[in-house]
């Protein structure tokens, strides 16, 4: 019988709550999403892990993580590297290595397409526009809810099926056997397709102080610096879990995770050392709650 404490944030190091089993029950979680401190970042908001400490920072967390996910369960891990000294970090890939030698099966990188990302200009790239999102599991075998994230077809579709040809109607076999050619007429009467690996989110709301769901460009963030938008672990808590399921972010800042939990009738535990945050993501919360009663 699980005796977890569900939908509260417990105070402190996300190592220290994960490591006592006390707290939470090993195979208890169904789903786990979250973005971490990113390396040498917001030194000055929670303190900067450097890139050469960063896996030795982070593996003890993971094991962690792995004890309380379920065997079917899947992890989400929102990150990426920043250039410094003209190129890229590679702590990134290389924990992804390192998780992979601690029993973690790295079945899919997402990319999430940042419409509202920091401006500027540099010498040798260009604006940074996305972000990875790791899906982890523990077995090759987990839940995956793929008709809950069916996007609309598309207006393509209506002026294709408008002009079919009979070759629309069989499976062209290639020349190279590459399987490519698609049977088109499969597609009619089709009003949703299954997305791609690319998130776009036409609008990302994200949760600050006394506006439950407030759309933000990144200047906007008023009392956390990172936040991500409200559509990013929604996306994810359809695909991969159902209701009544428990969701886990080790690191919540303002408890965006929650919120989007509770909005899709799951169960959450967050855990966060800085107090101001906590403060932030129980107010989010419980705006959450006066919103939908
Ligand atoms: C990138 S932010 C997450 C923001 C969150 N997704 C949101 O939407 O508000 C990372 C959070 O992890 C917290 N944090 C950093 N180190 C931590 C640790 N060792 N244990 C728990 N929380 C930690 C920071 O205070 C920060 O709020």
């Amino acid at each position: 019988m699980p005796k977890n404490n569900i939908n509260q944030i417990y105070s402190g190091d996300c190592n220290y709550v994960l490591n006592d089993s006390k707290l939470i029950d090993a195979k208890s979680v169904d789903l786990i999403i979250t973005s971490p401190p990113y390396a040498d970042k917001r030194k000055n908001s929670y303190g900067g892990i450097h890139p050469d400490k960063y896996i030795e920072w982070f593996l003890p967390i993971a094991k962690n993580l792995h004890r309380v996910l379920k065997d079917d369960g899947s992890f989400i891990l929102n990150i990426k590297e920043h250039p410094k000294n003209g190129e890229r970090a590679t702590y990134v890939i290389e924990l992804i290595l390192e998780l992979r030698k601690q029993g973690w099966f790295w079945i899919e990188e997402y990319c999430w397409y940042k419409k509202n990302s920091f401006p500027g200009k540099w010498p040798n790239r260009f604006r940074d526009s996305w972000e990875r999102c790791f899906h982890l599991t523990k077995s090759k075998k987990f839940k995956m809810y793929q008709d809950e994230v069916k996007v609309p077809i598309g207006e393509w579709a209506q002026k294709r099926f408008k002009s079919m040809s009979e070759k629309d109607f069989i499976r062209n076999i290639s020349k190279n056997n590459d399987h490519m050619g698609r049977n088109v007429s499969n597609w009619l009467n089709k009003k949703k397709v299954f997305p791609h690996n690319v998130l776009v989110f036409e609008e990302e709301h994200r949760l600050y102080q006394s506006n439950l769901i407030e759309m933000a460009t990144a200047q906007s963030y008023q009392n956390h610096s990172a936040i991500f938008p409200v559509e990013l672990p929604t996306w994810f808590i359809r695909l991969f879990s159902k209701r009544n399921d428990l969701i886990l972010d080790p690191f919540i800042g303002t408890g965006t995770t929650a919120v989007a939990a509770l909005l899709h009738g799951r169960n959450f535990i967050g855990i966060e050392k800085q107090k101001e945050y906590i403060k932030e993501a129980k107010k989010n919360i419980k705006e959450l709650a006066d919103f939908t009663l």
